[in-house]
């Protein structure tokens, strides 16, 4: 393990890029924040008023990279930039911490797949939620089998986001914010739920803009078939004012819930749920005890990038995991769009690989 303290560059001085110069601030023994770059100079120094350090000030994003001393860049930048921002930063050497969505297409992620092969750089990518310790107890439990086969399984991305929040050119465009609140919010939940169920066999989408003036989806739903024969039901929405981030899932006689909850049932004479044993129920709900280590997932995202640089191992979340969403997110928006059951894999041959698919449908969704 190598403890010389990484050099770190942010490129994008916007709103995420506080969670990671606090991490970094944190991690000061391993890490030294060097330089922040943005196109809009006023937003780099105001940036760089709020952390105050020895941080240098670019506009001109390749300044940045062309530095020798800087090991990490955190790419914050606008969903549709990425692509070009990480082969820049792997094309100078430099290990990527993205934001999501990683890219904006399977062509695009391929690409800087490819880039990445034969180099020892690490690619990790901000989903956070990897880290909840809600998620990885139920990813446990389910690996254990604890619920047998799951008949049945939900995930909700449920927000609320006011008309200012798209005062951002980039955001609510299908060309810069690269979709709605599936690609920009319920991506989160949505990498958490295809970790624990694996393959997807089949989608089926639909979607509208019920409330923003966005070109984009404000409401969207999914029935996904996963190949190991779970029915699973997706719902994002930007319109809920109590917002709600959840999973079930349900074997034949337990479901587990994210945020975490257990219940247990036996059937009655007449077919009827009657609720389990108490004493085994208590049992199982004593891995509540669980809750109490909330942590603050950003923080952890970056604490597992820095070691396994550290390590030289691969980050729990690169791009190759990050290209699991983006195939059933790229499905979903198909599906909706052409408004029939949509298999997967994505083959590179298909419209939607690429941006073309979109390109010659997006106009369609109102
Ligand atoms: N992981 C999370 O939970 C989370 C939360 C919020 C945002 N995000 C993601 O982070 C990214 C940025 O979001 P944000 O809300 O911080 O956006 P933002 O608009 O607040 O910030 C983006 C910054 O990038 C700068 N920029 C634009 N073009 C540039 C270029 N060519 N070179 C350098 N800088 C450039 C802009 O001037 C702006 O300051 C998005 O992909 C978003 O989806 C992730």
């Amino acid at each position: 393990m190598n403890n010389k303290p990484l050099g770190i560059g942010i490129i994008g001085c916007g709103e995420v890029a506080n969670a990671h110069v606090n991490e970094y601030n944190e991690l000061r023994d391993q890490c030294v924040l060097r330089a922040v770059a943005d196109v809009n100079r006023e937003s780099a120094f105001e940036f760089v008023r709020h952390h105050p350090s020895d941080i240098e000030v670019y506009t001109d994003m390749n300044l940045l990279l062309q530095r020798d001393d800087i090991d990490i860049v955190s790419i914050c930048t606008p969903p549709y930039l990425h692509k070009n921002h990480v082969l820049k930063a792997i094309s100078q050497g430099k290990h990527v911490l993205c934001e999501k969505p990683f890219v904006p297409t399977l062509a695009d992620c391929d690409e800087v797949l490819r880039a990445t092969e034969n180099t020892n750089l690490k690619i990790g990518v901000a989903m956070q939620l990897r880290y909840n310790p809600d998620f990885r107890k139920i990813k446990q439990l389910i690996q254990d089998d604890f619920l047998g086969h799951i008949y049945f399984a939900e995930m909700r991305g449920l927000y609320w986001r006011g008309n200012s929040y798209f005062k951002k050119a980039w955001r609510g465009t299908w060309e810069k914010g690269c979709g709605g609140v599936l690609m920009n919010q319920g991506i989160h939940i949505l990498d958490l739920f295809l970790e624990i169920l694996g393959p997807v066999k089949s989608v089926y989408a639909d979607m509208e803009t019920v409330k923003h003036k966005t070109e984009v989806e404000d409401h969207i739903r999914a029935t996904i078939w996963f190949a190991n024969g779970t029915r699973g039901e997706l719902l994002c929405s930007l319109n809920v004012a109590d917002p709600e981030v959840s999973m079930c899932f349900s074997g034949h006689d337990k479901t587990l819930r994210f945020p975490f909850k257990v219940n247990e049932v036996h059937e009655s004479f007449n077919g009827f749920p009657l609720l389990g044993d108490p004493n085994k129920i208590e049992a199982i709900k004593k891995l509540d005890n669980l809750q109490s280590d909330k942590v603050n997932e950003h923080d952890e995202l970056i604490k597992d990038f820095v070691r396994a640089i550290q390590e030289d191992r691969e980050p729990s979340i690169g791009g190759l995991e990050a290209r699991n969403s983006l195939e059933v997110i790229t499905a979903i928006y198909k599906s909706a769009f052409d408004k029939e059951i949509v298999k997967l894999p994505i083959r590179d041959n298909d419209p939607w690989y690429s941006r073309k698919g979109l390109i010659t449908n997006h106009k369609t969704i109102s």
